[in-house]
């Protein structure tokens, strides 16, 4: 008779050895994390659709990851223009696109979903998912800040569902969050860490929790600041060059909210507010609603905390 580990670790493996290596990555949402995902995910040669319900999204993504991976190209081939053409080409190669999620995921052996963050949506969405994929399928969400728990709770099979959280601008960022959830199996998991490694990123494991690890810890920061400017201790331009200047940050925290939309960023907060009312580090703050309610959601949409051309 084996014992329990023993018999724990051939388990292991015969699920390891049921799962197929991941060749085609379909990725549903054609936003800015959508294509930011798709273009990395073709650049490590693996084989990537991007669905979205939407045509002319689908539009902007194409132009998106094409000016995306000139940016990559002209850096990495400086004075080849033929080379970084090729780079370009190849990996835009690579990507179809599609409006039809069932005939997208079929030969799928890695789902990313990068939609909306709503509850509901989501749900319908990985039923849909479930049912027109293959049984050995892993299927992951992008999710910022819901609870994987409740996103797959109507999953018949839960063992193959985590989240894969990348970071806003994908190309650059060199993080990505594996996460798995009570129900998440070993090999899942160990499938997710890999296809990280596969496009180039460093893993961190984390737990269902709001917000895994960065988030977590950098939205509350962006509030604090916010309220530090409500209460009138410092402007906006000194509290963004005293975290640049002084903690090293790439970004102030307005400026960063106002990269990240502030649509998001009020999304989350609202979200962990009504989970966890007593949670001070989750108050929302009056400014940003109100800045969200007039359209003002950041770069994307021309203005937020600062006016962009
Ligand atoms: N694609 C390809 N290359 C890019 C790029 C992109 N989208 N963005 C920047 N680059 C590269 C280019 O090579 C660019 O040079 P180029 O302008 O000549 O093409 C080079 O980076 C430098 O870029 P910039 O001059 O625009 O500015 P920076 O040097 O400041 O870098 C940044 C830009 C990488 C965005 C940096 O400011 C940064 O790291 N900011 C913080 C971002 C951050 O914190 N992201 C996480 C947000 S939280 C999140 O995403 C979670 C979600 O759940 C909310």
């Amino acid at each position: 008779m084996l014992s329990s580990s023993c018999t724990a670790a051939v388990r292991g493996l015969s699920t390891t050895a049921q799962l197929s290596k991941i060749n085609n990555v379909t990725i549903i949402g054609a936003g800015l994390m959508g294509s930011g995902i798709a273009q990395v995910s073709a650049n490590a040669k693996l084989n990537v659709t991007v669905v979205d319900s939407n045509q002319s999204a689908l539009e902007k993504a194409q132009k998106g990851i094409a000016s995306s991976l000139q940016r990559v190209a002209k850096k990495k081939h400086a004075d080849d223009s033929a080379a970084q053409s090729a780079l370009v080409s190849s990996v835009l190669d690579r990507i179809k696109m599609s409006t039809n999620v069932s005939d997208s995921v079929k030969d799928a052996d890695l789902v990313i979903e990068a939609i909306v963050e709503n509850i509901d949506i989501k749900r319908k969405l990985f039923a849909e998912v479930e049912a027109a994929a293959k049984p050995t399928t892993l299927i992951t969400t992008n999710t910022s800040s819901l609870r994987l728990a409740d996103i797959g709770l109507n999953l018949k099979d839960k063992t193959r569902f985590g989240g894969l959280h990348f970071f806003n601008p994908v190309p650059m960022m060199k993080l990505l969050e594996v996460v798995r959830h009570d129900d998440t199996s070993d090999a899942t998991f160990e499938q997710l860490i890999e296809y990280g490694k596969t496009v180039g990123k460093t893993t961190v494991a984390c737990k269902d929790t709001p917000g895994f690890i960065v988030n977590r810890l950098l939205v509350p920061y962006m509030f604090e600041a916010l309220r530090m400017y409500e209460r009138g201790d410092a402007s906006m331009p000194d509290i963004d060059v005293a975290m640049k200047l002084g903690a090293g940050y790439p970004m102030g925290p307005f400026e960063l909210s106002d990269y990240v939309g502030l649509d998001t960023c009020k999304f989350i907060m609202d979200g962990w507010h009504k989970q966890y009312p007593d949670e001070v580090a989750f108050k929302p703050s009056p400014l940003l609603d109100s800045l969200v309610d007039a359209g003002k959601t950041g770069r994307k949409s021309g203005e937020g905390f600062y006016k962009y051309k």
